[in-house]
């Protein structure tokens, strides 16, 4: 689609989606996923230590914010959602963390369980200054573990799910290859009418899903081949649903927007809608599952959905590090959308 005939149809849909925004709050969902807490501590570089060749940093700041799956819970909370959460911590100081936080943000953590033998999944950066220079980061530290959780605790996860899939209007699969979604936990989640699944791999797992959100890396690795025209985009779209058999696929393609493909074989292409100040657009995808999920409960069109996705990430691609986005900045990013484009004559 030519860009002037999309920046017709936002134009002609400015109404819906703002009536969508509204609708935000009324929505309940539930995010099966693997949970990670990031942590950035940084400090200032005092010395040099004699005990070993290593930085002395003092300590400053100790910053954590939820990652991977639990970004995605975030930002559904963010955006005034109802949030239930279901996946697993360790029995540790970092899964109390992360649980604290959902809290604090009102988010439902019945559902998060305590796996005994696996560590909270726990990305901690450490990072040191000179007395006047900038930031820097020297090393990360992960805490994961490559085990499967035990069977019981799949069993129990999956049970969970079961019993909150008539609270909810969707469910979410947050899937970042840590674990929490055995065969069991995906049977029991897809069991819900209306699904997005965003996951790093192995789509194939995910079949009977309505709809799939991964990103240009994660699409390629699913079809086996590189998407590097629109004719390989095309064809990559059609082979995923013919792959995943799901009613719609949506590829968020970075500083290319986004692209979507369904059933009928239509086929759209919104561009990003900030492209000038963009800073980290780490979790910019989990926006997107946010964003769009809500506007999809709230009976968003496929491309309604999409283009909400889309500005929720135009919003936080401005943002270090992961971040989130509310119903007002969506509403005056829409806004000021919708002047720019006014403005170009359309
Ligand atoms: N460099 C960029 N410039 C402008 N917009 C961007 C950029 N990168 C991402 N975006 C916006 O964010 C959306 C999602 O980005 P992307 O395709 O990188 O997702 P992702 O790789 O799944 O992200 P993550 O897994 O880190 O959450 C894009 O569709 C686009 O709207
Ligand atoms: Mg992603």
């Amino acid at each position: 689609m030519p860009e002037s005939s999309f920046t017709n149809q936002l134009v002609a849909s400015a109404e819906r989606l703002f009536g969508l925004l509204d609708r935000f709050s009324q929505a309940r969902v539930l995010v099966v996923g693997d949970l990670t807490l990031d942590e950035f501590l940084t400090g200032q570089v005092e010395r040099i230590s004699r005990e070993a060749p290593v930085l002395i940093i003092r300590h400053e700041t100790t910053r954590q914010t939820p990652g991977g799956g639990a970004n995605a819970v975030y930002n559904l909370a963010k955006l005034g959602a109802k949030v239930k959460v279901a996946g697993l911590v360790g029995k540790d100081s970092q899964g109390e963390v992360l649980r604290q936080i959902f809290e604090v943000a009102g988010i439902d953590t019945r559902a998060i369980l305590i796996d005994p033998d696996r560590p909270t999944v726990t990305k901690t950066r450490i990072a040191g200054h000179a007395r006047q220079s900038v930031t820097q980061q020297i090393v990360r530290v992960d805490r994961k573990s490559d085990d499967l959780p035990d069977s019981d605790v799949q069993l129990q996860l999956a049970d969970e799910i079961r019993q909150q899939l008539d609270t909810v209007d969707a469910v979410v699969c947050s899937d970042y290859g840590d674990g929490v979604l055995t065969a069991p936990v995906i049977e029991a989640a897809l069991s819900h009418p209306l699904t997005v699944v965003d996951a790093q791999k192995n789509l194939g797992r995910y079949r009977t899903a309505g709809v799939f959100t991964p990103n240009l890396p994660e699409a390629e690795q699913a079809v086996g081949y590189a998407i590097k025209n629109p004719q390989t985009l095309t064809k990559a779209g059609q082979d995923l649903l013919a792959l995943t058999q799901a009613q719609q696929i949506l590829i968020t393609r970075g500083d290319e927007g986004m692209s979507l493909f369904d059933r009928s074989g239509a086929e759209h292409h919104i561009p990003a809608f900030n492209r000038t100040d963009v800073f980290d657009v780490t979790g910019a995808g989990d926006t997107v599952v946010a964003a769009l999920t809500l506007s999809l409960c709230m009976g968003a069109s496929f491309w309604e959905a999409a283009v909400l996705g889309n500005l929720a990430a135009s919003i936080v691609v401005r943002q270090f590090g992961t971040a989130t986005t509310s119903i007002d900045e969506m509403k005056t990013a829409l806004q000021t959308l919708l002047e720019e484009f006014e403005g170009k004559g359309e």
